[in-house]
């Protein structure tokens, strides 16, 4: 059998060009699996289902709450972690964080195969406090001072070979290993150069396997490119038990982490971080990041309710439209899907027959946030078209709505999740597409519409 290194794809010959990918020259026979594994796989037996005592799993706590939050309330014995992000996100320095708390906990192994343990040494010095204030007499230690981190107690191992980690493992009895990062490190078990799909597969298996055994939480690390990446996290999203993504636009400081599985607890949990000059920090005040304008109105902003996984969140998006000053009209978004963003501008110039085609359109998400949710679609109409009117939308007021090509509202799902959100944050009035008006719970104490059309709530705003 022959595989694609760059993208998986299987073949019974050999092939000079992938047709998936279109890679050339990327085929390579998959190697034969050596004996020699030091893994004995576990004898299994069927097991009848009414014999399976379901005792709550034991979690471990590692002190940072967002992170244990995440995780469906700590760490469980055996699992395997996968932290996917863009390289320079912040991965290793969140891992290291919470290897220098867990190394109080047990036996902790931070295996560095990308950078040296004088390089990691250097990251952890950063993450330590600066010489701790001396406290006024009488009070006692704030609570900083008794979270700072210490990495005292942390193995390091600047290792690369997969085989040699297990050995470790082993003759140590460490119950926490992170491995940074995935595509760096190999095991000659497989086949293919480091980073190959064969390998990156492979030694995810393995760890896996060692983390069952073991009884020890594996964390890994996994780079994603901009464009998705095809030979990382992707392939091992189904060999892992939880999946996280730490993402976060690199010009702003928040960083927000993202469980896409997790075999433990709830998906679609999102926690929000800021990188500072020493550390990340859990941001939990949400509305000071996403919301800048919420007292102050100003034209081009508005506010929509977007479910980031299972969370509801509200976010500001904010827009400009100006004339544009050369020939050529500027289109640009951050945080919100282009494509989508391209389409709305159409949408209101065929549907509300506004013509942008000489105006510059800009369109942004607070916080660096990043929005696949469709029911942001009517604020980001509502912020444009507030632009360019030059008219401040009233504060306190939601836009939630997917608009389709027609230029009609459509209903979006978890309304009533949407609106409690709505409620905590005291607002005032909610623009709903007509046909989710029927589902929403009566006990909502603010004013809440239903609009068929886009151009009926921009009648409504901006009259
Ligand atoms: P890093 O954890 O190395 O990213 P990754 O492992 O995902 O590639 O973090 C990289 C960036 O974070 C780097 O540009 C420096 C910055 N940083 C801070 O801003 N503050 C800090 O305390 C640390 C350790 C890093
Ligand atoms: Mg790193």
């Amino acid at each position: 059998m022959f595989h694609c290194t760059a993208c998986g794809y299987k073949s019974v010959k050999w092939l000079g060009k992938c047709p998936l990918c279109e890679g050339w020259e990327t085929f390579a026979e998959e190697a034969e699996v050596s004996e020699e594994h030091p893994i004995v796989k576990e004898k299994t037996a069927p097991k009848l289902f009414g014999n399976i005592n379901e005792k709550k799993i034991p979690r471990i706590l590692t002190g940072i709450e967002g992170f244990d939050r995440i995780l469906g309330g700590g760490i469980v014995n055996g699992e395997t972690v996968l932290i996917g992000g863009e390289p320079g996100v912040g991965k290793s320095t969140l891992l290291l964080e919470v290897a220098g708390k867990l190394s109080f906990i047990g036996k902790t192994l931070y295996v560095s195969a990308e950078e040296s343990p004088e390089q990691v040494s250097v990251r952890a010095d950063r993450l330590r406090p600066k010489e701790a204030p001396s406290i006024p007499e009488g009070r006692s230690a704030s609570n900083k001072d008794q979270s700072k981190s210490d990495f005292s107690r942390l193995y390091i191992l600047g290792e690369d070979d997969l085989g040699k980690v297990y050995e470790h493992i082993e003759s140590n009895d460490f119950k926490f290993v992170i491995i940074d990062s995935i595509q760096v490190v190999y095991s000659s078990r497989y086949e293919g150069a480091k980073g190959s799909v064969s390998q990156i597969k492979g030694c995810a298996d393995y760890l896996t396997q060692i983390a069952k055994i073991k009884g020890c939480a594996i964390f890994i690390v996994g780079h994603v490119t901009k464009d998705g990446a095809i030979a990382g996290p992707k392939l091992l999203e189904h060999i892992v038990d939880c999946v996280f993504y730490f993402e976060g636009e690199m010009l702003s400081d928040y960083r927000l982490l993202r469980a896409t599985k997790n075999r433990f607890g709830p998906t679609g949990d999102i926690v929000v971080f800021e990188m500072s000059s020493n550390g990340l920090k859990e941001v939990k005040k949400l509305d000071e990041i996403f919301l800048p304008h919420q007292s102050e109105p100003v034209s081009g902003s508005s506010v929509v309710c977007v479910i980031e996984g299972l969370r509801p969140l509200l976010v500001e998006l904010q827009s400009l439209v100006s004339k544009a000053s050369f020939g050529v009209v500027r289109r640009r978004s951050l945080g919100f899907d282009f494509n989508r963003f391209s389409l709305l501008v159409a949408i209101i110039e065929k549907r509300l027959k506004i013509s942008l085609s000489a105006e510059d359109i800009f369109l942004n998400v607070a916080g660096g946030l990043r929005i696949n949710d469709p029911a942001a679609d009517l604020g980001a109409c509502v912020a444009m078209l507030s632009s360019l009117k030059d008219k401040a939308l009233p504060s306190h007021n939601v836009f939630i709505g997917e608009v389709g090509l027609g230029g009609e509202l459509r209903r979006v799902n978890n309304i009533n999740l949407r609106l409690k959100e709505l409620a905590r944050a005291s607002t005032k009035r909610a623009f709903i597409a007509s046909s989710n008006l029927k589902e929403v719970d009566k006990s909502f104490r603010f004013a809440i519409e239903g609009f068929g059309q886009l151009k009926d709530v921009v009648n409504e705003v901006f009259h």
